[in-house]
């Protein structure tokens, strides 16, 4: 998921969350203060809730009470002179919270009250004239004395004896606010505890999503910092910061193999320059060695002044074959070698080369062979110098490291769809299995001290797989120790 879409998810659930919380809050607040609002009062409608401005309610509070009242007042009004029925009736409505007072011509004739209502008494008769007899009404009364809220309503009658009777049904509301003040207090904390819970949560998740890989990124900064290329940075996601981390994975990897690889040039380099100093040494001993001999007066008879200046010479020649093999392979090593490619027929140049290549061969008495299978032309794209070296190389190992007496050579050449392949084949003395894996790199010999004796400088196969590599193409060896070897190349066709 992308960091865009996480965001407007986060931003949607930051809505809505907190939105079905405070519903469900709302809800559940709303049943428990209902609850109590009913153990205080008698809630003529029980599906009323306190949700609805428990103020509302004041006209259905006790309105059974008041109901019932009434039809008491109207069978039996002498009923509300009889001090017991009074009493009765009146400790009913005290449970909840409420009392009445009874006036018989103005006169009160029973105060329900528990406690002193003296406040409320006088204020009754205020009520009195604002009586509307066809919508009668809760009013409610300032209760100077303590700080309750007090609401009331009256029943007017007529006693028997035609005295003039009201029953003010006095309700204490107090409770009623102070419920509905808590419910309200209880709704705003629930809100904002909801609102800044939920978005602290979302916060912390989204945020976390982001800032663990990023703290991953620094501490990998830091440590690259300090040439640490081990570690792994590992996405744990497939958003933004996931691509980043996998970037950065692939740049610590980039480093580490060019690192790597810095290292292995270095190594390299201090292996060519001992390789070079052994190489050049061992003929220059030699040569100083005989040097000295002719200076002491050793050679000290013309045969043996030929003898020791053809070995110095000899020697010099090797020096030479080193260096200049030496310079080639630099050269191709650091691009410097010019190439001269031109298309040409390989049917043809190589019909040409092979007769050049069968004299050499056969001058060492080892049979030569050369079969080409290709029908018609073959053009490529070579500079004929550089795969003439190829050949003249590879031939000329074939010649070296022969160990039977009928020698053979056999030079084959295919053509694949894109390529035409040249493979050398000799029956000598093969290279071991360990051997084949090193033969194009470098100074290797397969037998150092076997091959010094064939005056090799291991740097033939390496020059023949830059060459090869400078015309795109492949080369590869085959070989069985004591049988012979095989050694394969491969130039693309031009299309
Ligand atoms: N036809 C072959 N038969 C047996 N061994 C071979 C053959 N060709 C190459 N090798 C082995 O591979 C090694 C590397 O060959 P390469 O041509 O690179 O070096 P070299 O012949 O020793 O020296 P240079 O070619 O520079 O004179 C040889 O030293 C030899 O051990
Ligand atoms: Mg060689």
């Amino acid at each position: 998921m992308s960091i865009k879409t996480k965001l407007v998810l986060s931003n949607i659930a930051m809505c809505i969350i907190p939105l079905a919380l405070c519903i469900v809050t709302l809800l559940g607040l709303d049943s428990v203060y209902t609850k109590k609002l009913h153990t205080y009062y008698n809630i003529e409608d029980r599906r009323k809730r306190a949700l609805i401005n428990p103020y509302m309610e004041i006209k259905s509070i006790n309105l059974r009470q008041l109901s019932e009242l009434e039809s008491k007042a109207e069978a039996i009004p002498d009923n509300f002179q009889d001090g017991e029925f009074l009493k009765s009736v009146n400790a009913a409505l005290l449970e909840k919270n409420s009392y009445i007072v009874v006036e018989k011509n103005n006169k009160v004739i029973f105060n329900g009250s528990k406690e002193d209502n003296k406040d409320i008494i006088n204020k009754l008769d205020d009520y009195n004239y604002n009586y509307n007899a066809d919508r009668p009404q809760f009013s409610k009364i300032e209760n100077n004395s303590d700080d309750s809220e007090t609401m009331v309503r009256q029943i007017r009658f007529a006693f028997s004896d035609g005295g003039s009777g009201i029953i003010f049904l006095v309700i204490d509301t107090s409770k009623l606010s102070e419920l509905s003040k808590e419910f309200i207090i209880s709704i705003v904390i629930a809100i904002i505890a909801i609102v800044s819970l939920t978005s602290a949560l979302i916060t912390f998740l989204v945020s976390r999503s982001i800032l663990i890989p990023l703290t991953q990124l620094k501490i990998g900064t830091e440590k690259i910092k300090d040439g640490d290329l081990s570690f792994e940075v590992k996405a744990e996601s497939r958003d933004e910061i996931g691509e980043l981390c996998n970037a950065f994975d692939d740049m610590r990897k980039r480093l580490k193999e060019s690192v790597e690889l810095q290292l292995q040039y270095e190594d390299n380099r201090k292996e060519l320059i001992s390789n070079i100093s052994h190489d050049l040494k061992t003929p220059i001993t030699s040569i100083k060695g005989y040097v000295e001999g002719i200076k002491d007066g050793v050679a000290d008879t013309p045969e043996k002044m030929e003898k020791y200046v053809n070995t110095i010479y000899n020697k010099a020649q090797s020096m030479n074959y080193l260096i200049e093999e030496l310079l080639t392979y630099s050269k191709l090593d650091l691009k410097k070698l010019p190439f001269y490619f031109i298309d040409i027929d390989f049917v043809s140049y190589m019909d040409d080369l092979m007769e050049e290549v069968k004299f050499d061969v056969e001058k060492n008495n080892i049979e030569f062979h050369y079969d080409n299978s290709i029908k018609g032309k073959a053009i490529v794209r070579i500079d004929v110098q550089n795969i003439n070296r190829v050949i003249t190389n590879i031939v000329s190992n074939s010649i070296k490291y022969m160990d039977k007496e009928h020698g053979k050579i056999l030079v084959e050449m295919l053509s694949s769809n894109e390529d035409i392949i040249v493979g050398i084949k000799d029956n000598g003395m093969g290279i071991s299995k360990e051997a084949l894996l090193h033969v194009f790199d470098r100074f290797y010999r397969e037998d150092f001290s076997r091959n010094t004796s064939k005056g090799g400088s291991g740097l033939g196969l390496a020059i023949c797989k830059k060459i090869i590599e400078e015309h795109g193409g492949k080369i590869w060896a085959k070989s069985q120790k004591g049988n012979g070897t095989e050694i394969w190349f491969s130039i693309k066709l031009k299309s």
